[in-house]
């Protein structure tokens, strides 16, 4: 189980303010994984652009989206488990959209990057383990969506 006083803690101050952190944490993945921008589709029309996709309201959605996911499970931390169903779904649905599952590792390491730039030097060595523990947790769940 991660270090929950360390999470709780840190995400008190990064979830004052979600959607930048959010787009931190998107403008790192799309800068180490650029392709994946493409795979945001609205209307069934993609962006051209990685700055069309992150100025479009549909994606801030999709941040603010994702930031419920993290909320929900700090939220839980101490009971992890009660999130299994939701997150395999989640999996599947993500499956859905073409991503790949490794495709998730840089995306852990992008949270990680967000988390640093909000938090500076409160992001001890201590809570990089916390959250990096939290986030294999999430994924783990989420990946078996691609495998059932
Ligand atoms: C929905 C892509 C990462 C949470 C979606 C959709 C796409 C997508 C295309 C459908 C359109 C939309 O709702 O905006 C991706 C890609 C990701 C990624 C390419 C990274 C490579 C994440 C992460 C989380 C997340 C890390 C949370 C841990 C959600 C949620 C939905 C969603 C909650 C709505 C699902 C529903 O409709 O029930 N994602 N996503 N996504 N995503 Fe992601």
């Amino acid at each position: 189980e991660p270090q929950k006083v360390l999470i709780r803690d840190s995400w008190q101050i990064v979830s004052q303010d979600q959607i930048h952190h959010g787009t931190v944490l998107f403008t790192r993945l799309f800068e180490l994984e650029p392709d994946l921008v493409f795979l945001f589709q609205y209307n069934s029309a993609h962006f051209s652009t990685v700055q069309e996709c992150l100025g479009s309201s549909e994606f801030t959605e999709h941040i603010r989206k994702v930031m419920t996911v993290i909320d929900a499970a700090v939220s839980s931390v101490d009971s992890l488990s009660s999130l299994d169903e939701y997150l395999t779904g989640l999996g599947r649905k993500h499956r859905a959209t073409g991503v790949k599952l490794e495709s998730f590792k840089t995306v852990g390491e992008s949270l990680i990057f967000a988390l640093e730039s909000g938090l500076g030097e409160l992001f001890t060595p201590e809570t990089r383990e916390a959250w990096s523990q939290l986030y294999g947790v999430v994924v783990g769940a989420m990946s078996r969506g691609w495998y059932r």
